[in-house]
């Protein structure tokens, strides 16, 4: 049986929910088809299925939000990953990527395909009372972090330092569709690659891609979906390529980067909400190959 044959989440999930049921997603044979179906994705629901409770449960962490920040604080902690310039690419409408990186780059780009998601980003870094509230991350940041920092601090040195949100498609040899002039640093990359991607050749494809952005030596830092074959962010139902961490650790090892660290986080029962198919999450840091 394949990976992830015979299972309808979906319709459980929908079963009296107060969503509209999602439209079925488009045959996912190429990389035009998933733009075509993220021109339906909805960044408040998305951020509602999961960056809300249960998901964004602070006092445990066991809670899969919690191991992130905690994954990706640990990381900048160990003092091997800084620089001028960060991005982060596919950002999406969430700012929770960035608040350890923050501390250790000059300029933080913020990247997405979707002009929706950059609003929902520029919005918050103006501060509009409107937009999503991120404080109890900022908050369980400072916390974990334990340098005594004040959350409202690092409020404003994120926003101080991301400086430029910019369009990106991982799917072009130039992502960023021109040359920004010089390497990134590092970069983050969160859930993205394996839910813009119709099948494994076109993920490993992104990855060399968003690779050419970074500095050879450069770090990454790497979270995504293990075995997820659907997401939904409102009435949009994305397809999503199943990847394995065998998966993942190939696909990084072909693009030229050595991995430092890979951690798994298996998705309990409780978190498995109807909103995707998730069987865990990866964290990954690696290191792109200095030239020989
Ligand atoms: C699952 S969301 C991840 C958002 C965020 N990074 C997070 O951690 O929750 C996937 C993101 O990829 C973006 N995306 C869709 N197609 C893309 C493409 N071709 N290139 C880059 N990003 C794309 C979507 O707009 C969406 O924001």
């Amino acid at each position: 049986m394949g990976r992830l044959a015979h299972r309808d989440p979906l319709r459980r999930a929908y079963k009296g929910g107060s969503q509209p049921r999602p439209a079925d997603p488009p045959a996912m044979s190429s990389t035009a088809a998933v733009r075509e179906s993220y021109q339906k994705f909805n960044p408040r629901a998305y951020l509602q299925n999961n960056y809300m409770p249960p998901r964004a449960d602070f006092s445990s962490e066991d809670c899969v939000v919690p191991w992130k920040l905690r994954c990706l604080a640990e990381a900048f902690a160990a003092g091997e990953i800084h620089g001028r310039t960060l991005i982060d690419v596919g950002s999406g409408p969430t700012i929770y990527q960035l608040l350890s990186a923050c501390d250790h780059f000059e300029e933080i780009i913020a990247t997405d395909f979707l002009e929706v998601n950059r609003e929902v980003l520029r919005r918050w870094v103006r501060g509009e009372p409107s937009s999503f509230d991120w404080s109890p991350y900022i908050r369980h940041v400072c916390r974990i972090e334990g340098k005594g920092e004040q959350w409202k601090e690092k409020e404003k040195k994120l926003r101080e330092k991301l400086r430029q949100i910019l369009p990106i498609d991982v799917h072009q040899a130039e992502p960023l569709g021109s040359p920004l002039g010089r390497l990134a640093d590092a970069l983050v990359s969160t859930f993205c690659l394996e839910a813009v991607s119709p099948d494994r050749p076109s993920f490993e494809r992104a990855l060399r891609n968003i690779t050419a952005l970074l500095k050879p030596g450069g770090h990454f830092l790497f979270i995504g979906a293990l075995e997820e074959s659907f997401y939904l962010a409102g009435e949009a139902k994305l397809s999503v390529v199943p990847v394995s961490e065998a998966d993942v650790r190939e696909a990084l090892g072909k693009a030229g980067y050595q991995i430092h660290d890979f951690r798994s986080y298996v998705m309990p029962p409780s978190l498995q909400i109807g909103v995707d198919d998730t069987r865990g999450v990866f964290f990954v840091h690696a290191q792109k190959q200095p030239v020989a």
